[in-house]
């Protein structure tokens, strides 16, 4: 978080990845402290991603999986303009076994949504 006059006292408030798969297409995936939940930060991040790999990184296809009852983060793809692709079956074993996940994406060429940003 912007510690505005002293950068070097920044605080991490959660961490984000994308990462590049064959051919022309990436994943993205991101966490945030629980503190700072609800406060619009996962909109900007995504927004940020996407922007970033359709632009420098001249990505066509952006994915992302997430947990079927993960309403919190299927709200931010949904408003960053993923589009529902369909379910997958035992993605990942959590602490109470396997878990469906939806997967998301959205294509470079997709008609754009509105921003994915609180308030833009
Ligand atoms: C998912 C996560 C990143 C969301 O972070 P966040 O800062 O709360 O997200 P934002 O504030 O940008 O937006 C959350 C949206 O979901 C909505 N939301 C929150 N809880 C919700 C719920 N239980 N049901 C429906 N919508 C919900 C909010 O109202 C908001 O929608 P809005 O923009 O229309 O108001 C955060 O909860 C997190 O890090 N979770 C743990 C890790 C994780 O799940 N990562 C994603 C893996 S795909």
């Amino acid at each position: 978080r912007a510690d505005a006059d002293d950068p070097a006292r920044a605080v991490p408030i959660g961490n984000a990845a994308l990462g590049l798969v064959p051919y022309g297409a990436a994943t993205i995936g991101y966490a945030l402290r629980r503190d700072v939940w609800g406060s619009g930060y996962a909109g900007e991040l995504v927004a940020l991603l996407r922007d970033f790999a359709f632009g420098p990184l001249g990505v066509h296809r952006l994915e992302a999986r997430v947990d079927v009852d993960n309403a919190a983060s299927i709200r931010v793809l949904v408003r960053a303009g993923f589009r529902l692709e369909g379910r997958v079956r035992h993605d990942y074993r959590g602490p109470d076994g396997w878990r469906d996940a939806q997967q998301y994406a959205l294509l470079a060429d997709d008609p754009p949504a509105g921003s994915a940003v609180k308030g833009g």
